[in-house]
């Protein structure tokens, strides 16, 4: 069944675990991440950026995800990633998306408040959930040469969140907390303490991006603090490719895709499995 992100998240913060959104730009890594989850018989987010969706499509998307999901029985929320406009939050809203972040983070805080109390008309108008974004989280979902950028300066200030959720009357707040999007040669820090404040004076459930990279015992401990969505890309992203590799590796006569594209969306199940284990932190999924 399709359902909203804060449909499955209401019931995380009240758990104390968290859902993985997972992102996809292929039918392949849709269908490992929903296979994932249909094994493991827990709900899932599936997102694409803006990017992405117009990579595959946004239409395209959305009825493969609702086919699959329809097929095998999994709730699941589509959610749309960092969307920067109203006008593209539409589109996803148009398209069937269930949820959207719309991400005004660059902005300063009164256009950034603007912006999102806009998006959650239109959302809330369809039923679709909104997660806001306040602290700007930099990186991009790829294997990087240096160090994680520091950020310390962009860090989400608890009281302004509070002050943002209050005023957009958002459902899922998203913060910069020392998560960055990609994998860098350093590990990240993030800082619980903040993570824990935030959840205090925002009462809504939060969302971590950057989840690839990130060290086990720190997903536990931002789980702990209030962290309910966890986002997960680039090392989806790198299973696919290296799997890909390894499966034509020596093999310049194969030209038949469902010969070898079954190891990539086999790999992708496998990071999921193991991500959607890690955020679970123990909850077991009843109907
Ligand atoms: P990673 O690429 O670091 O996993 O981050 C994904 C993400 O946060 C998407 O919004």
């Amino acid at each position: 069944m399709i359902v909203t992100a804060k449909d499955l998240l209401t019931k995380a913060k009240e758990g104390k675990y968290a859902v993985g959104a997972f992102n996809t730009s292929s039918l392949e890594i849709t269908k490992g991440i929903l296979q994932a989850a249909y094994e493991l018989k827990t709900p899932v987010i599936i997102e694409t950026s803006e990017g992405e969706a117009n990579f595959e499509g946004y239409q395209v998307f959305v009825d493969t995800v609702r086919d699959i999901a329809e097929e095998l029985a999994i709730d699941v929320a589509i959610n749309l990633d960092h969307g920067k406009s109203l006008e593209s939050v539409k589109y996803a809203i148009d398209s069937g998306y269930s949820a959207v972040h719309i991400d005004c983070s660059k902005m300063d805080l009164a256009a950034n408040t603007d912006l999102t109390k806009q998006v959650v008309e239109v959302a809330h108008a369809h039923k679709v959930s909104v997660e806001g974004e306040l602290g700007y989280i930099g990186g991009s979902s790829e294997v990087h040469e240096g160090e994680q950028p520091k950020q310390e300066i962009i860090f989400t200030d608890p009281k302004e969140a509070g002050e943002y959720i209050k005023a957009t009357g958002i459902d899922i707040f998203a913060g910069s907390y020392g998560n960055v999007h990609g994998i860098y040669k350093n590990e990240p820090k993030l800082d619980i303490e903040r993570i824990k404040k935030i959840s205090d004076v925002s009462g809504i459930p939060l969302s971590l991006h950057g989840g690839s990279g990130i060290p086990e015992g720190q997903i536990k401990d931002a789980i702990g603090a209030g962290i309910c969505k966890i986002n997960v890309n680039t090392e989806i992203r790198k299973a696919y490719r290296e799997a890909l590799d390894k499966a034509l590796r020596g093999k310049n006569a194969e030209i038949v895709p469902y010969k070898y594209l079954p190891e990539a969306i086999n790999a992708v199940k496998e990071v999921v499995k193991k991500k959607i284990t890690l955020f679970s932190n123990g909850h077991i999924f009843t109907e």
